[in-house]
């Protein structure tokens, strides 16, 4: 069965599967229900921004630009020097970056164009990892290509090994998708990671598109970006990163983010929001200008991500080893039976969590490589976490204790 084809794309979204498996069972323990399910930060973003954003309230009379405007991409500019350590002139804020109203929507896109033009000459197929973000599968579908699902599990410390791909496949390939830190594993690609996928997408002539819109949550040390293995290269040729205030400033309904990278892909990205997409209103585009212009509310996020890492920590980490991403905010617990674990902490405890199967395909071998995990979004104040994650460790161990399930994290034993 092909399992990807714009008529199923409802029966695989994850969350129209998740509120299935809920539908009827009554949220238990008489806890209030904590949705750990959804990767929405549930903090408020600084209110320099939306006082930005009402200052600006005359620009509600205009229609946005689809480039931005200088302030704007220049502020992005000077982000990637200071992020990622590039040389100010690597990246032509001219032509080499486009503000998107989401990433999603921007990740979306660029399979339409990427697509189009590879399958005319026999190269349709969309690479991503398996398990994966869902949207990279709808846009390939969706966009007429097929999407191709690379292992990303323990084996391959949960990201897609370039030098396991077979090479038919990447002659086929449009583009891939690549996602660092990973949602949902949490695994974070080194520069030399990046240096690999660069070099066969310029070889196999494919796109790669750098999902790196939890670049700025981690643990250790900064995840390194797609960007920095491109100017190691010369070039941003091949490449495009993606990067989102959604996560980084907690704005997920501000729906702003970049685009950077090869100038040939800009401007198709541009020349699709110019006949379909949503250009960044102009009062949003002011606010995110300064949102990408200050380090501090970032750093204060990072801390409070920290403490719940902390206390994810110490509820869980006795019964599953290390359960702290690399990056992003997700923990991915292998718990035998996603769909159980999820079933049975909702009705005994009232959290709502993605079961990991949902996130991925079928793959080769027959099984579904995201079943036996969990996903769970700690995307709340440390102090509503506490006492959820201390329920959510009493839960799965009596589930393992009665199945005799080996329980593990994506970065445990
Ligand atoms: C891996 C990944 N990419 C992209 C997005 C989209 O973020 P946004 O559209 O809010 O920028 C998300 C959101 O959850 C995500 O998890």
């Amino acid at each position: 069965m092909n399992q990807d084809r714009v008529e199923s794309l409802a029966q695989f979204h994850p969350f129209t599967r998740l509120n299935k498996l809920l539908e009827g069972v009554q949220s238990g323990g008489g806890n209030t229900p904590l949705l750990l399910s959804l990767g929405e930060p549930q903090f408020q973003p600084p209110s320099f921004a939306t006082d930005a954003i009402a200052n600006a309230k005359e620009m509600w009379a205009k229609y946005p630009p689809t480039l931005g405007n200088a302030e704007f991409r220049n502020a992005v500019r000077n982000w990637l020097v200071r992020r990622y350590g590039i040389e100010p002139g690597f990246v032509d804020p001219e032509r080499m970056i486009v503000p998107v109203s989401g990433t999603r929507e921007a990740l979306f896109h660029i399979a339409l164009s990427a697509v189009a033009r590879g399958a005319p000459k026999g190269k349709g197929k969309v690479l991503m990892a398996n398990p994966f973000y869902h949207t990279y599968a709808g846009a390939a579908v969706v966009a007429g290509g097929e999407p191709a699902f690379l292992p990303a599990g323990p084996e391959t410390s949960f990201l897609p090994d370039p030098d396991a791909v077979p090479a038919d496949l990447l002659r086929e390939a449009a583009m891939v998708y690549l996602c660092s830190p990973a949602n949902p594993q949490g695994s974070v690609a080194s520069a030399e990671f990046w240096q690999r996928w660069l070099k066969l997408a310029r070889q196999y002539d494919f796109l790669i598109a750098a999902d790196e819109c939890y670049a700025e949550i981690y643990t250790d040390a900064p995840p390194p970006g797609a960007i920095e293995a491109a100017q190691a290269s010369g070039s941003c040729d091949n490449l495009l990163v993606f990067h989102s205030l959604s996560k980084r400033s907690s704005a997920p309904g501000m729906r702003s983010g970049f685009v950077a990278g090869d100038a040939r892909y800009i401007s198709r990205q541009a020349q699709l929001i110019n006949y379909g997409g949503v250009a960044v209103p102009l009062p949003v585009l002011a606010a995110s200008t300064l949102l990408w212009s200050d380090e501090e509310h970032v750093t204060a996020n990072r801390v409070r991500y920290q403490a719940s890492f902390d206390l994810a920590e110490k509820a869980l980490g006795p019964i599953f080893g290390k359960v702290k991403p690399g990056g992003g905010f997700f923990l991915w617990l292998d718990v035998g039976d996603g769909e159980k674990a999820a079933l049975e902490l909702w009705r005994q405890a009232a959290i709502k969590v993605l079961p990991g199967g949902y996130m991925a395909r079928v793959d080769a071998t027959g099984r579904n490589p995201g079943a036996p995990y969990i996903r769970v979004a700690l995307v709340y104040e440390p102090a509503q976490l506490a006492g959820a994650l201390e329920r959510m460790a009493g839960v799965l161990k009596s589930l393992v204790d009665a199945g005799g399930h080996k329980l593990a994290s994506a970065r445990g034993r």
